[in-house]
């Protein structure tokens, strides 16, 4: 869908009142009689998700009252005036009272977010009411993050037979010429096969080639680089997966879905940066050629790999990625990725799990993740499961027996590939199991509004 924004702040819109359960009889007490009786009738107590019209004169809405709950219900979720906004008839509105300051930003994005509409292969209603930006924000990075996260959601909801490593490649060029930030992809078996040849392994069995896509933008600042995991569909190989499990893999491109939502955020933004994002494009698919439990590679790195699952595809092409990011020794790589089951096991879809050895990098971005409402939780890279990942005839095993801490080990093996601490490693879902305000069920982003905070402050410090 376009990009969501907010209302003209030239034209007509509507008051909108804010007001939280435990401040709802005094406010109530303080409006005309009419108004008390109107609401009164409607059973209007200032619960998350309420949203009554306030009547005019002339019979049309003078304005509209929603909802802002307790303390309570608030910390049960993150955009809390998503919920009533989608309840409003169309129109626009404009806060006048009751939004607490500190978190205009974030309901702001809230409300926009709560429009996203998947209308690819159908029409969809859009929501009907618009926000004014309340003044305090900064409208255009706000909207900047919400189309960031838009890009983020169609990636991943888009299937994988509209959404192949050449789709991919197309979304980066497209990203690439909106910003006007170089891009070149490596393609070709011999190239790829010569120079990437753990995503040449995994991806030789489709009939769409593998590729590895790097874009490049700004002149100045810090250089970041992102590595997304862009498995675009992930069978499990000849390993194959149960159809159960196979059912959500068109989402197995959320890591690079995500970069390229976070790249668009850093590149709108103008944040002071020398970016490069890297995305090994690939579908994990079954056919002859496909590569077998037991095979040995040699990555890119020159560290041999035994298979032990085809089914642990991510790590591999992510470790030839990450060998070609640290090469040039930038000042911080974060990779981000569908990586394992286990994570999920761990801490469920809500959570950014994340490993970091970097310690202010850690603080940043819990301080970061708190104020944008973009939850992470840290997870050890634990050097003693190191052993786990030895399978004694190579130097790495892909998939250890047991699968004890699995996102752990998983974590782990990509860290062979990087050589500096500035690194952090995100083993997201990418995907909102069932509809909450502002995040509507299919793909989502994670992690990414708390990594455009945490980088905007390297950039300016
Ligand atoms: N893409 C999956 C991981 C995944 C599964 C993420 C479900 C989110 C939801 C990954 O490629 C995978 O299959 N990992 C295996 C690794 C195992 C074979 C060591 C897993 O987690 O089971
Ligand atoms: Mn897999
Ligand atoms: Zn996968």
């Amino acid at each position: 869908m376009p990009p969501p924004h907010f209302a003209d702040p030239t034209g007509p819109a509507r008051p909108l009142h804010i007001v939280a359960q435990d401040h709802f009889d005094s406010w109530c007490a303080a409006q005309p009689e009419e108004l008390q009786a109107w609401i009164g009738a409607q059973d209007f107590t200032g619960g998350l998700g309420q949203a009554v019209l306030v009547p005019g004169a002339d019979g049309t809405p003078a304005g509209a009252v929603v909802g802002y709950g307790t303390a309570q219900s608030r910390a049960r979720g993150r955009f809390h005036l998503a919920a009533a906004a989608g309840k409003l008839p169309k129109g626009a509105y404009k806060i006048a009272s009751g939004l607490p300051d500190d978190l205009a930003e974030v309901e702001a994005l809230g409300w926009l977010l709560a429009s996203y509409r998947f209308d690819r292969y159908r029409d969809q209603t859009p929501m009907a009411a618009q926000l004014v930006a309340p003044d305090s924000i900064n409208a255009n990075a706000i909207a900047a993050i919400a189309a960031g996260e838009v890009l983020t959601r169609d990636l991943i909801n888009t299937p994988a037979s509209d959404m192949g490593p050449d789709d991919l490649e197309t979304a980066a060029r497209d990203l690439a010429a909106q910003h006007d930030a170089g891009i070149s992809v490596i393609h070709g078996e011999d190239l790829l096969a010569r120079n990437f040849p753990l995503i040449h392994t995994v991806g030789r069995a489709a009939n769409r080639a593998p590729r590895l896509i790097d874009l490049r933008w700004g002149e100045a600042g810090p250089r970041i680089t992102l590595v997304g995991k862009g498995v675009c569909f992930d069978t499990g190989g000849l390993n194959l997966k149960p159809g159960s499990s196979m059912g959500l893999m068109k989402k197995d491109m959320g890591g690079a879905a995500a970069v390229l939502g976070l790249a668009h955020m850093i590149m709108a933004s103008g944040l002071t940066a020398q970016l490069r994002v890297l995305i090994p494009a690939v579908e994990n698919a079954v056919a002859g050629n496909a590569f077998r439990p037991g095979d040995i590679l040699t990555s890119r790195k020159g560290l041999t790999v035994e298979i032990n699952n085809t089914d642990a595809e991510g790590r591999l092409v992510l470790a030839d990625a990450l060998a070609l990011a640290q090469e040039e020794t930038p000042d911080f790589i974060v990779s981000m990725a569908t990586l394992t089951g286990a994570a999920r096991v761990a801490v469920g879809p809500d959570l950014a799990p994340y490993f970091c050895d970097d310690g202010a990098f850690v603080q940043q971005l819990e301080t970061a993740a708190r104020d944008q409402a973009d939850p992470v939780w840290r997870m050890p890279f634990h050097t003693p499961y190191e052993a786990m990942i030895e399978p004694g005839i190579a130097d790495l095993d892909n998939a250890p027996k047991g699968g004890f801490a699995g996102s752990i080990t998983a974590a782990l093996f990509l860290r062979r590939f990087v050589d500096q601490t500035a690194y952090a490693h995100f083993d997201i879902y990418g995907w909102q199991p069932n509809d909450a305000p502002g995040r509507p069920k299919g793909g989502v982003g994670q992690a990414t509004r708390a990594l455009l905070a945490a980088f905007t402050q390297m950039s300016t410090t």
